[in-house]
């Protein structure tokens, strides 16, 4: 009941179509992470895995997210840069599919955000080796705590396992919900560097 889509209204670049919705879904102040979305990877046995990560900007090129390239998701998009994004926006009834190839960011972007961030978050990427066990959470603790005193005037530096990645699109799908279950559902794909628009059935 919120809106509709047509394969004749859309805008003819998917990202631009993107900006569109992420626009509107942020200006409704209905969701509390607009950027919050589910990234899926394929680990080396094949399993998918999906989780959510922030989207920290988006431009021509494609969805930018940071993490810790060390982690599952790092040696998984490493070895498989194929992957998907997927956003719920509920309150809109919209759901956004993007398939596309991951790729590390330069070191220069990563060093830049990094510092860009709120010095705990930046702490925090210090102390944790993220995704390998860890006996307990009062270690992580106590190497936070030494690091506080450590970097209480000083820079602290970027991980060098710490960094972003790019996703390029090859497809997108955006989803509408509409009555009687006939939701709105337009595909792009890129075909020989255009984007072809069609209509799938709900
Ligand atoms: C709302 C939300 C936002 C998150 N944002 C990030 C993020 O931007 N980067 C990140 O590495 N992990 C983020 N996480 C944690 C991941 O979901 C995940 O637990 C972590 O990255 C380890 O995943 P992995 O072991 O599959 O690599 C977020 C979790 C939630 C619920």
């Amino acid at each position: 009941m919120r809106d509709n889509l047509s394969e004749t209204s859309v805008d003819a670049n998917p990202l631009q179509q993107f900006r569109t919705w992420f626009y509107e879904t942020k200006e409704s102040g209905g969701v509390d992470e607009v950027n919050a979305m589910t990234l899926s990877t394929i680990d080396s046995e094949g399993f998918p895995r999906g989780r959510v990560v922030l989207l920290k900007k988006y431009d021509e090129f494609g969805f930018y997210f940071y993490t810790n390239y060390n982690s599952e998701k790092g040696k998984s998009i490493d070895a498989n840069g194929k992957v998907s994004l997927s956003f719920f926006w509920p309150n809109m009834e919209r759901q956004v599919i993007v398939k596309g190839v991951a790729k590390r960011t330069s070191v220069e972007d990563a060093t830049n955000y990094f510092h860009s961030r709120p010095k705990g978050s930046q702490l925090g990427a210090l102390v944790s080796d993220q995704s390998s066990v860890i006996s307990n959470r009062e270690i992580l603790e106590k190497r936070l705590m030494e690091l506080e005193i450590e970097y209480t005037n000083k820079e602290i530096p970027k991980p060098e396992h710490w960094g972003g990645y790019l996703v390029s699109p090859i497809s997108f799908e955006f989803w509408q919900g509409r009555p009687n279950r006939l939701h709105d559902r337009i595909s792009y794909n890129l075909v020989d560097s255009d984007w072809l628009i069609e209509r799938l059935q709900p």
